[in-house]
């Protein structure tokens, strides 16, 4: 991303402009571009060999993120959502991380599990003593059901075994998926190894498939944001009067009630849930847009964030002098091969604008948006509350659907959130005022 990702005045301009200059900036040829996301990109009859009974095809919003730079790297990153104020949120948060290097991230270990459940064992200790050490005969076999995987680089790196009670014992195998994001790989992985496990261990053969707890390919992201650049507008904190040191008083209280809204999250399940929504509204969106298994994701994300046996948050934030410093850690298991991308030429082309070399990179953008997505929604609720920005955001889409244009919208936008009316009736009627040069 020759020219980075920050393009300030973006939202202003007009989708054909925006479209532009995304392709420039991307490498893309515009047509190829448009013809991507023409009607969501799939054609019904290519949807009809996807999935069963279809009628048609579902549409939702593509959009990107900007202003996110990830370990140095700025990327324009595609998200796919239909709540309004997502892709701003992420991109307005990614702005002020952006002012202290932008986000850290890593992939911690990049294996995938595959089970396979033994039942009926007669002496679980001695089966699963047998079973490791059988592991090289075990993974031996495990290699040679996946030989395409293997020639890429890939491949099963170990096995782990679990007496889990009752009899039952299972088996792991962890896989190194490369850039795939491996349930099939792993699926056949562990139904090749079903019938030897089964053998070894002494009893009887049950279920053989991957785990979507996938903690063993993990991303860990921080951030730091200078207090200073969570305050919105501090020019209009200066017209009320407000000294410098008063303003770094404000800025500082900003933090602080960020990290008390991060301590209510880690005391309380009720509230992690909601804090882990917003880190999701991130993440699903970029793994909506690369077309991968959303499910998956958000199944291993929950299970990750109830691993003490309490549902937890699963980014916290604390201060540290002038700076908030934000941590992520999830299971992340995504793609840039295989699957959807066969089929789906919107998706190929968010891989293409996000210009990725690795899986492990598209994890760590995606969690980087995620830790976004959660700082924007805490510095909302931690001040001036989260329906202020939603109803502004509103305003806009409702002033354009009542036919403003370019600048227009912002003017009609800011008389009808005055007003405290977002309607279209409104935003005509204000619409007509401005273009009669009523101030
Ligand atoms: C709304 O989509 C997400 C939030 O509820 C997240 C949060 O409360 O942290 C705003």
């Amino acid at each position: 991303m020759a020219e980075g990702s920050r393009i300030p005045g973006f939202y202003k301009l007009s989708l054909a402009a925006r479209r532009q200059l995304v392709a420039e900036r991307a490498g893309l040829a515009l047509g190829d571009l448009e013809h991507a996301l023409e009607a969501g990109g799939l054609d019904t009859a290519t949807a009809d060999k996807v999935v069963e009974n279809v009628l048609g095809i579902y549409g939702l919003p593509f959009g990107v993120a900007l202003n996110v730079r990830v370990n140095g790297v700025d990327r324009l990153v595609p998200m796919v959502v239909e709540e309004p104020s997502v892709i701003a949120a992420a991109s307005n948060a990614a702005r002020m991380v952006r002012h202290s290097g932008g986000f850290r991230a890593e992939v911690v270990e990049s294996l995938m599990i595959g089970q396979v459940q033994i039942t009926d064992v007669e002496h679980p200790s001695a089966a699963v003593a047998r079973l490791e050490a059988a592991a090289p005969r075990l993974l031996e076999l495990a290699t040679r059901a996946v030989p395409n995987l293997v020639a890429r680089g890939g491949g099963p790196r170990a096995i782990d075994v679990r007496d889990l009670g009752q009899r039952c014992i299972v088996l792991h195998v962890l896989v190194d998926c490369r850039d795939a994001m491996g349930a099939n790989l792993v699926n056949s992985i562990a139904e090749a190894l079903g019938p030897l496990t089964a053998e070894i261990a002494g009893g009887t053969l049950g279920l053989r498939i991957l785990s979507n707890l996938c903690d063993r390919r993990r991303v860990h992201v921080t951030c730091r944001v200078h207090a200073r650049e969570l305050v919105s507008t501090p020019r209009a904190s200066r017209a009320r009067g407000a000294e410098e040191r008063n303003l770094d008083i404000d800025s500082l209280e900003v933090v602080d009630a960020i990290v008390l809204a991060s301590r209510f999250a880690e005391l309380d399940p009720y509230r992690a849930t909601t804090h882990n929504k917003g880190i999701m509204n991130g993440i699903d969106a970029v793994v909506l847009a690369t077309g991968n298994d959303f499910r998956a994701v958000e199944a291993g994300a929950h299970a990750y964030a109830a691993r003490s046996g309490r549902y937890s948050p699963l980014a916290v934030w604390r201060r540290d002098g002038e700076d908030l410093v934000g941590e992520l850690e999830l299971p992340l298991a995504l793609g840039i091969v295989g699957g959807t991308l066969r089929v789906h030429p919107t998706a190929r082309l968010a891989l293409q604008i996000l210009a990725l070399e690795s899986a492990d990179e598209l994890a760590m953008i995606a969690a980087s948006v995620g830790l976004a997505s959660n700082l924007s929604a805490l510095r909302a609720l931690a001040t001036e509350g989260i329906q202020r920005g939603h109803m502004s955001l509103h305003a806009r889409s409702v002033a354009s659907a009542a036919g403003a244009l370019g600048d227009e919208v912002e003017l009609v936008a800011a008389r009808i959130a005055g007003i405290g009316s977002i309607t279209v009736e409104d935003a005509r009627r204000a619409l007509g005022e401005v273009r009669a040069g009523d101030a």
